[in-house]
């Protein structure tokens, strides 16, 4: 399985520097910010999914959060390594797909995720919910945040009931907020926020006869 980006994002992060990605504002995410000061996430086993140069997940590592960040680019996690030294924090950086994580089976407590499962292709979306349902412990937490259908159509733009309906059979809700954001190419972007917890059961469209 491959991503229709997977041959892109190399170019974009060899190309470019860290500080001319419209995604990459040189300090960590409000939204994560927020999440870890009201103390509802606290450090645990994390994985930061499609690290891009680093930002967020060493800001979790400063924390103390014990962080495996991956991204499907090289460049992008060259400079992650960079952002990491600069820091002086440690974090297990890997370059790998969102699809098929190479991951064991409840490893993480925690999974962040910024503007990733956004770039998952429409007939893997299932595939990439279940694995991050996988890989989380029980009760685990998944806080994903996408692009929200703010900014017109397209076919990564989420209204809030669809993200309801693809995620609700594997996870419980907490919330799902919208967002805008000045990003670093001067353009103001909407966003959903999702905050989700780890279903402990194993739902029908889950059940997989002789499995
Ligand atoms: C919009 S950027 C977000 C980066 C980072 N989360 C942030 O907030 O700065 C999307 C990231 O997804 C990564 N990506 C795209 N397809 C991927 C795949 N199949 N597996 C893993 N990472 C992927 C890209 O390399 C890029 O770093």
């Amino acid at each position: 399985m491959s991503s229709r980006h997977e041959t892109g994002w190399d170019g974009i992060y060899h190309r470019n520097l860290p500080k001319s990605l419209p995604w990459e504002l040189g300090k960590p995410r409000e939204v994560l910010m927020r999440l870890v000061d009201s103390g509802r996430i606290t450090p645990c086993e994390t994985l930061d999914l499609c690290c891009g140069v680093g930002t967020n997940p060493s800001y979790l590592a400063e924390k103390g959060f014990n962080v495996t960040a991956l991204d499907v680019s090289d460049g992008a996690v060259k400079h992650a390594r960079d952002r990491m030294r600069d820091a002086n924090v440690a974090m297990n950086l890997l370059v790998g797909s969102f699809l098929n994580l190479p991951f064991k089976t409840e490893k993480f407590g925690f999974i962040f995720d910024f503007g990733c499962f956004h770039h998952v292709e429409i007939e893997y979306r299932t595939v990439f919910i279940m694995d991050v349902k996988r890989v989380l412990k029980r009760k685990g937490t998944y806080f994903m945040v996408c692009f929200s259908s703010e900014n017109g159509p397209a076919w990564n733009h989420f209204r809030k009931e669809q993200i309801e309906q693809l995620f609700k059979d594997y996870f419980d809700i907490k919330w799902i907020r919208p967002f805008s954001s000045l990003e670093g190419d001067n353009v103001t972007r909407h966003f959903y926020e999702v905050l989700m917890e780890k279903l402990a059961t194993t739902t029908l469209s889950e059940y997989k006869p002789g499995a």
